[in-house]
Order: structure tokens, then sequence, then C-alpha cells
């Protein structure tokens, strides 16, 4: 249920990888009113059930599909294979076996079950996948009471508890304690998959940081180092990117993943249109033992806490990022941000920001392991700049809540919303050209195509010879009634991965 964000894995080179290969895509969260049978509103907690629990506990998929006689479709397959809340994974980077991860049941802190709420993904040049742990605080029910000033600073960071899903009913590593408070320290990472081998235990990678993590898009460096550019996405949290210490060729020629030596940065945006990477090393600037960072396991752990004592920039709720490949800029999508306690600032104009906007930057000298960047706004959307709102797309182009972002590989800058649109229209799917500027010096911008009543459009992948392109329709049904994809009334909506073909079978957005 929920799908998100989503990558194809080819399984042959050439034409015939554009015709078989593993779809891999993240399950966000549940929606208990249609994931269990006989359930119109969300059951009443005295009704849970463990196996309502585990059901409700998804995670990730990995799900082999073909094209044959021009039409797609799943293949039953060995490699097929369902990641969720209680799978096996091992950990790694400076975060592996530390004091702030162990827990009761793995007194080592060395192998945390589990993934879950994964929006935005990413994938590696080596042909992984990564999961991104979001909004991983509210499954927990915390106990209240007897917490050292360090876990009480923690979970006030993360915003730890709220039980949404009642997983705490029935499955107690869900209920935090005084006594036991680390479970949802292992929680918040970035993960790492290999799709093409269904045995493979994930690992999470603490290099990159505990946030909620919207997606890892990865660039590599003209010297081969694997750039990892993240947001966390919460009003007033921070963008943040890894470089790895080495060519990522040489790195694993040696046996060392690029996602565990490297160094983690956040970003503080100038007003002035440059920019600056503020790197995470202990010992260095504020992130010292008397300000509470132990180790650089503390640093990663508590991730939030160093960025905000680094300096960074706070943002209006930072989305996925993708990477221009032709111009080697880098997108950011903010998708909005209402809070009483924002911070104008010229990367996040506008109080309150309800449509959101698109930033973008070039690292200096296009290197990006680069500590220097400048930047500017790509566009602020919102209801038109007629509308008087401050935003800058024509009328026609008119969206809100920015959200999934992809650069493709001829520079299309594809753009899927989630929020609040103009009119209380439907969440939708739009397509920027970067290259080509209106008068007012705004990208061209066409929409592609509006969703379903209640939905969110989220992922977006194609083949390699970009003739076929999957897009996830997440919570059709959600806010107002639907029965999508079933038009009889009375169906229980699902979520979908849509298969988007050109009828001259060209390619997509040509
Ligand atoms: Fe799960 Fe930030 O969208
Ligand atoms: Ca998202
Ligand atoms: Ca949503
Ligand atoms: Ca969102």
């Amino acid at each position: 249920m929920h799908h998100d964000g989503m990558h194809f894995f080819a399984l042959a080179g050439g034409p015939k990888g554009s015709r078989r290969g593993l779809l891999v895509l993240n399950h966000e969260y549940t929606d208990e009113r249609y994931l269990h049978t006989g359930t119109a509103t969300m059951p009443p907690l005295a009704s849970w059930t463990l196996e309502m629990v585990r059901k409700s506990q998804n995670g990730v998929s990995v799900v082999e599909v073909a094209r044959d006689d021009g039409v797609w479709h799943v293949v039953r397959s060995r490699r097929n294979r369902r990641i969720t809340a209680t799978t096996s994974m091992s950990v790694s980077g400076p975060g592996a076996g530390h004091r702030l991860l162990r827990t009761a049941a793995d007194p080592r802190g060395a192998t945390p079950l589990g993934t879950f709420n994964n929006c935005a993904h990413g994938y590696t040049p080596w042909d992984t996948y990564l999961t991104c742990e979001e909004n991983f605080h509210g499954y927990f029910r915390l106990v209240a009471g007897g917490y050292d000033t360090e876990h009480a600073a923690l979970n006030a960071a993360y915003g730890i508890g709220g039980d949404r899903n009642n997983w705490g009913a029935n499955d107690p590593r869900f209920v935090v304690t005084a006594a036991d408070p680390n479970e949802p320290n292992r929680h918040g990472w970035v993960v790492e998959i290999d799709p093409f081998d269904p045995d493979a235990t994930p690992v999470k990678r603490t290099a990159l940081g505990r946030t909620k993590h919207e997606g890892a898009f990865v660039h590599v460096s003209r010297g081969g180092r694997a750039v990892v550019y993240m947001g966390d996405d919460e009003v007033n949290q921070y963008v943040y990117k890894f470089v790895s210490a080495g060519n990522w060729k040489s790195l694993r020629a040696r046996g060392q993943s690029p996602l565990d030596a490297g160094t983690l940065y956040v970003a503080r945006f100038h007003g002035d249109g440059s920019g600056e990477w503020m790197p995470f090393v202990h010992g260095s600037g504020p992130l010292t033992e008397a300000n509470g960072f132990a180790d650089q396991g503390d640093v990663l752990v508590k991730t939030r806490l160093a960025a905000k004592a680094l300096g960074a920039t706070p943002m209006d709720r930072p989305e996925w990022t993708s990477v221009d490949a032709n111009t080697g800029m880098v997108y950011l999508t903010l998708t909005n941000n209402t809070s009483s306690a924002k911070v104008e600032h010229p990367a996040n104009p506008r109080k309150p920001n309800r449509w959101g906007h698109i930033v973008r930057w070039t690292e200096d000298a296009n290197d990006h392991t680069s500590t220097a960047f400048s930047w500017d706004l790509f566009l602020l959307a919102g209801q038109g700049r007629g509308s008087g709102d401050g935003s800058t797309v024509q009328d026609d182009d008119r969206f809100g809540s920015p959200d999934g972002l992809w650069v493709d590989p001829d520079g299309r800058v594809w753009i899927q919303t989630d929020g609040t649109q103009p009119d209380g229209a439907n969440d939708q799917m739009l397509a920027a050209n970067p290259y080509v500027d209106d008068a007012a010096g705004v990208p061209e911008i066409r929409r592609f195509f509006t969703g379903v009543r209640g939905c969110e459009v989220t992922g977006v992948v194609t083949t390699p010879d970009q003739r076929t392109m999957f897009v996830n329709i997440q919570h059709p049904g959600e806010s107002v009634p639907s029965t999508w994809p079933h038009d009889d009334g009375f169906t229980t909506p699902r979520p979908a991965t849509v298969v988007i073909t050109k009828d001259d079978g060209g390619v997509i957005g040509a």
C-alpha cells in the first residue's frame, strides 16, 4: 500500500533491458480503513491483533516486471521480495554498535529490525537501491517519564511518539520506555538494498545521517566520488549532502562501501545567492563533547541537533533532490511551510509558504565535492503570477506542494505534487524545461496529468530507453472518496503503479 519512491533496475543490457527489470518501490505508510477487510473507518484499538499490525508494517517491494506483446506484467520470480518493519538488517558506519543504538533485544546495537515509512529513494552506480526512512517517529508509543537529558532531547528533536498505526498495541518493540529508550534511534536512516539478491541483508548506512529522510539522490563527481543529496522533510529542517572519501570504484575494490567512508555536510544558504556546506566532523566547531557530541556516532545519531549547532539554514520542508547530469545543476523541492516558527529567508521566501517552490544550485567549479555553491530560485509555485500570491509560474501552469522530482537524462524536470493545489484541484504531475525560459525568465512548464481524487502523485522512473514510464498513484481516496482504479462506486481504492507509453512508442516527454 501507498507506493512512493521507485527505481527500475534493468535485467539485461541493450534493448532487452527496457523490456525486463526489477521495479523496486517504497511503501510509505498504510491507511487502515482500506488495508483491512470489513473496515470503513480506523478500527478501534481494542480490535487490533498482531496479524493486523504485521499487515500494516510494510516497507519496500522488489517486483520483477516484463513487457510481452506490448503489455507490462508482473513476473513470478525468485527475486520478488518484500522488505518490512521486521526484516533483519545490519548497520554500518560510525553508528554501528553505538551505545545509542543498543536495545534490550539487541545489546550489541548491530542487528536492527526493519524499515518503515519509506518515502523517496535513491539508487547507486553499483546497482543498489537506497530506501529512506522518513516519518518513523509517529509509529512509537512513548511512555512518559524518566528519560535522561540526552534521550529527552533526542525524543523532542525527532518528535518521537504518537503510535499512529497502533503498532504498540501488539508489538512491544514500538513501546519506548526510559529503561529501554533506543529503538527510535535505529530508525531515520538511509538503508541500502541489493535488489538482485533476495537473500542479501539490507544495511543501514549511518554515515549518511539520521533525519526524516526524504530521498537520497546519488551523483558521481568528476573524480568518481559518490555524492548523495538528501532533504529532511519537516518545517524548518535542513538539506544535506554526503561525499564519499574516495573514488567509488576504488573503495569497492578494497571491500569498502562508498556510503560508509566519507563526510556528511549540511547546507547554509546566504542571502546573496552563495552558499556553503558545513561538515559533520566530531571535535570540530560546535560538535564537541561539551556540547553533547561524545564521538562521531553521537554526531550522526543526533544529526538534527548537530545541524542546528552548525548554523544550517532552516528550509520550507526539503523533499526530493535530483541532479541534471547535463549541466551539474542540483534541484530541490521545498513543498510548503505554513509554520508560524518559520524565519523568512531569500531561499525560502513567502511566509506563510502555502504553495512551495523549487531551489537549484551549482557547486563551485561544478565540482560536486566542493564546499561552496551558488543558488537561485527555479520557480515559486502557486495559483499563477496573475494571482498575486507571489508565484512565478504562468496562470495555466498553476500547481502547489512540489514533492517528487526527477531530472531525466534529457534534462526534463519532472515535478509531482503532494498537497494543496490551486482551485482545490487534484494532485498532479508536470514537466519543466529548464533550458527554455519564457519572457519573464521562468521555465516553460507543461502539465503532464492530473491525478485521481484524494491521491498524491509520487515516484517516477523510465526504462533505460525512456519509452516506458512508471508513476505511482499514492493514497487515492484518502481525503475524498474514490474507488480508483475501478469506477464501480463501491470498491476499496488502491494505490497503484501506472505504466505510461506514447502512442507512437517514442521517448516520454519528447
Ligand atoms: Fe513522505 Fe516528505 O513526503
Ligand atoms: Ca514525498
Ligand atoms: Ca501525501
Ligand atoms: Ca510530501
